[in-house]
């Protein structure tokens, strides 16, 4: 008998998401469930999983789960969040619902902009402290590693601030981080409206700064990589603007990432696959040759749900196409105080299984094993493979399909990270 620090048997599914590499097209609907499942966690990693009756034989726990009428799944990990600002807009909310659009708001000068004036106002502990009770909700509805972006300060300055937040988060909050720097987000209203010279003082100014921090940072001292992405967009950086600061950060040695077709196609999709992006975020409006491009690429299609179910639209991005296309597809809550005030990757699943007609595995490796690997950490997270970071959920229902299906609640009973059950 092997004595381990925690042991999970009993459960009436254990879903793996189990896969060596990012599942794409068919794969995606395979969900990996051992019946009658348990899973033997040390030192903060799997180091076994399989059928209870066999894994019975060979453990002894401190702490054993009897997770009886249970499932356990991976720990889900939302792969673009704006987790990090000040401030909120809810009358922006109820100015949409009386009929305006998001990109008249923001050519009126709110939208993000209005984000900016109030993160920029707000003192590094003051942005902890309110990043950390979003995360606190996000762990408690299954979220256990999170990409976080800047693109709130837009100054020297003011992105550095959003970083050493991102760096506190990340060395205080049990969820782990992956730093994104997103400081082409939008213009700030210091430029007067003009892109191109603003998008040069992010290349020549702000990224150097960025990259001179991440250097020094815990994130490159524990080998987690650092995320340059661009907002390519109509009142935000043309497609060549959205280049510039690619290749810049690509440069500085930052991956790239792209919010990308969200109300207009630029041909960004054909750009960040050319760039070799690790993944293009919205995909709202990309076509057919895009679709079928992502088909062919390595580059992680993340179609953002609750953004269109917050906006009220009809439309949504055609995922159903991108997985039959045989892309990789993951999902993302997007959450940020404007376009997606969402903490919950349960219902993000929710909406993809109605409006996307992802099916509930579809969905499930999309928010785990894919979405890992959207943000560099799928051989670290995302499924539950011996060696593999002890982040799993024990599911409330035996039937993992629960967490799409019986929505607007938290499908979550106990969170475990890194091999320790978290105290909700
Ligand atoms: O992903 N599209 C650009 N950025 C965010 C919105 C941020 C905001 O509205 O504050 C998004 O939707
Ligand atoms: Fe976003």
């Amino acid at each position: 008998m092997e004595s381990v620090d925690l042991y999970l048997h009993n459960a009436e599914q254990v879903v793996t998401c189990a896969s060596r590499e990012p599942k794409r097209g068919p794969e995606m609907a395979e969900p990996g469930v051992i019946g009658g499942g348990a899973v033997a966690v040390k030192n903060g990693r799997i180091v076994a999983v399989g059928p209870t009756g066999q894994l019975d034989e060979s453990f002894t726990a401190d702490r054993v789960i009897d997770c009886t009428d249970r499932s356990v799944c991976p720990g889900l990990v939302d792969a673009h969040t704006h987790t990090v600002f000040a401030g909120d807009r809810a009358a922006e909310f109820e100015l949409r619902i009386k009929g305006a659009s998001y990109l008249d708001i923001m050519a009126a000068g709110g939208g993000i902009v209005s984000t900016v004036r109030h993160t920029r106002a707000a003192s590094v502990d003051e942005l902890v402290c309110s990043a950390t009770v979003r995360l606190d909700e996000m762990l408690a509805l299954g979220t256990t590693t999170v990409e976080i972006k800047t693109g709130y300060g837009l100054s020297v300055e003011d992105e550095l601030k959003m970083l050493q937040v991102i760096e506190r988060l990340d060395r205080d909050h049990p969820c782990d981080i992956v730093p994104t720097f997103l400081g082409a987000h939008a213009v700030p209203p210091e430029f007067d409206g003009n892109a191109d010279t603003y998008a040069r003082c992010v290349i020549d100014e702000i990224l150097p700064e960025a990259a001179a921090w991440y250097a020094s940072s815990r994130f490159a001292a524990r080998g987690v990589p650092m995320y340059i992405d661009v907002f390519c967009e109509d009142h935000a950086f043309d497609l060549e603007q959205s280049r510039q600061v690619l290749e810049a950060g690509i440069e500085a040695g930052f991956k790239a990432k792209m919010h990308v077709d969200q109300f207009n196609d630029f041909g960004g999709v054909a750009m960040a696959l050319e760039l070799g992006a690790a993944s293009v975020d919205h995909l709202d409006v990309t076509d057919r040759a895009g679709i079928e491009m992502l088909g062919g690429s390595d580059t992680i299609a993340v179609p953002l749900p609750a953004v269109n179910f917050n906006l009220g639209m009809a439309d949504y991005a055609d995922a159903r196409s991108m997985m039959d296309a045989g892309a990789v597809v993951a999902l993302a809550t997007d959450l940020n105080p404007g376009s997606a005030p969402c903490p919950s990757m349960p219902a993000v699943m929710a909406i993809a299984c109605r409006y996307q007609r992802f099916s509930p595995a579809e969905a499930l490796n999309a928010s785990t094993i894919n979405a890992a690997y959207a943000i560099g950490q799928g051989e670290v997270t995302g499924s539950i493979e011996v060696g593999k970071r002890a982040d799993l959920l024990v599911l409330k229902s035996g039937d993992y399909r629960h967490i799409p299906y019986f929505f607007g609640g938290n499908p979550v009973h106990t969170v475990i990270k890194r091999g320790q059950v978290v105290d909700l």
